[in-house]
């Protein structure tokens, strides 16, 4: 790092902080059951609602994106009953392991690594096994870079089971669509940290009446994850236990922001960033974890090869003030992944890959320097 504590954050959570955000966390505390915190709370829930593209309000924890996970199972599936988990990376084998905690019988279908699911296989699995109650999918699996098109599996749980459909979308909501209605999705729950420019520390569910019905007959003991009582409170403008308000003056900031955007820029920005970096580092060679339909607008994987070293491209990144991620589980040195969401512009990206190609040269692998900005500006020009 050249100088001190500057540090251009590029992995995929969490992300960068606008200027604006930090400010509004910075404001004098207010009593958690005044009428200023009550318009607050009432005001953000229904602004976050095209995020999630429902008319249901969604519902505020405090907490970090495996509340909210852990929330949507307890308080919709009870012991043995039986679930499908489509597992497409480390964020789908969380949803199966939480299942499995509860006592669910846990029903997985595995898909390779950077590979979206096959629409025929879900189809099979889920007339073999008709009494599934719920399918557990992952919008964008932040360990490997995938986007699972919601939009084009949840028509086949819906014509081939009675399942509801319940969606991880943290690390996506906020950069690429969610029709939550339009999808038929019951449960969607999304995290703070990611696209959503804020720190760690909130976590949402937005609820169909669909999967009320299913809440209202849970018997599963539960306290501070009841959906019931954050339903219950959101109604008068509060939250059942005390919220984190400076989060919440964060997240007011932040959609502020964003809604200045537009919603259709903010996720062109994110598809612009996706393109660029694709772009760059297969001028480079380099083998992306994902093909050109499933990548995630995102974050963006590439696989270790011969010649170079994953953990000597993050080292070298560390040393120039940035910082990527690495692999997860059995990734873990065989991969490096990208952030390119929240605050984040296309221009923003290009630091990222000039360090790449430095790191690379330096490991000696054959490349003329400038490369991969030139593909990546190529994209870039674009669109300006
Ligand atoms: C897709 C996805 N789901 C769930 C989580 C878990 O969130 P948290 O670490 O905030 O509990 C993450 C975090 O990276 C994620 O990317």
């Amino acid at each position: 790092m050249f100088i001190a504590n500057k540090i251009n954050l590029r992995i995929p959570g969490p992300t960068p902080i606008p200027p604006a955000v930090q400010a509004a966390m910075n404001k004098p505390m207010i009593g958690h059951r005044s009428k200023e915190a009550s318009t607050l709370i009432s005001e953000v829930s229904e602004r976050l609602k095209p995020f999630f593209g429902t008319n249901e309000s969604p519902l505020l924890f405090s907490g970090s994106g495996t509340s909210v996970l852990e929330a949507a199972v307890v308080n919709t599936v009870q012991p043995e009953e039986e679930v499908l988990v489509v597992v497409t990376g480390v964020f789908g084998d969380r949803f199966a392991k939480i299942l499995t905690e509860y006592g669910a019988t846990v029903r997985r279908y595995d898909v390779d690594w950077g590979k979206t699911p096959d629409p025929d296989a879900l189809k099979k699995i889920l007339q073999q096994h008709p009494n599934i109650k719920a399918v557990f999918f992952t919008q964008c699996e932040t360990s490997t870079g995938v986007l699972n098109p919601i939009d084009k599996l949840s028509p086949i749980v819906k014509e081939f089971s009675n399942a509801l459909i319940i969606v991880d979308a943290v690390s996506s909501l906020g950069a690429v669509p969610f029709e939550m209605n339009d999808w038929n999705v019951d449960i969607t729950v999304a995290g703070s940290q990611k696209a959503l420019m804020i720190p760690a520390g909130l976590a949402f569910a937005a609820v169909s009446q669909n999967a009320w019905n299913v809440i209202e007959q849970n018997k599963n003991p539960k306290f501070y994850l009841d959906f019931k009582r954050y339903r219950d409170n959101l109604l008068k403008g509060t939250t059942p236990f005390t919220p984190a308000v400076s989060l919440l003056f964060g997240l007011q900031a932040a959609l502020e922001l964003l809604e200045e955007e537009g919603l259709a820029q903010v996720f062109n920005r994110h598809e612009i960033m996706k393109q660029m970096t694709r772009s760059a580092l297969r001028a480079l060679s380099l083998p992306l974890m994902t093909n050109d339909t499933d990548a995630s607008p995102t974050v963006t994987s590439v696989y270790q090869a011969d010649g170079w070293d994953s953990e000597a491209v993050r080292s070298d990144l560390k040393k120039m003030g940035i910082v990527i991620a690495g692999g997860q589980q059995h990734l873990k040195g065989k991969i490096f992944r990208i952030g390119h969401m929240g605050y984040c512009d296309p221009l923003d990206i290009l630091p990222v890959l000039s360090a790449i190609e430095i790191s690379l040269k330096k490991q000696n692998v054959s490349l003329s320097l400038g490369t991969a900005l030139q593909a990546a500006e190529e994209v870039l020009s674009n669109h300006v």
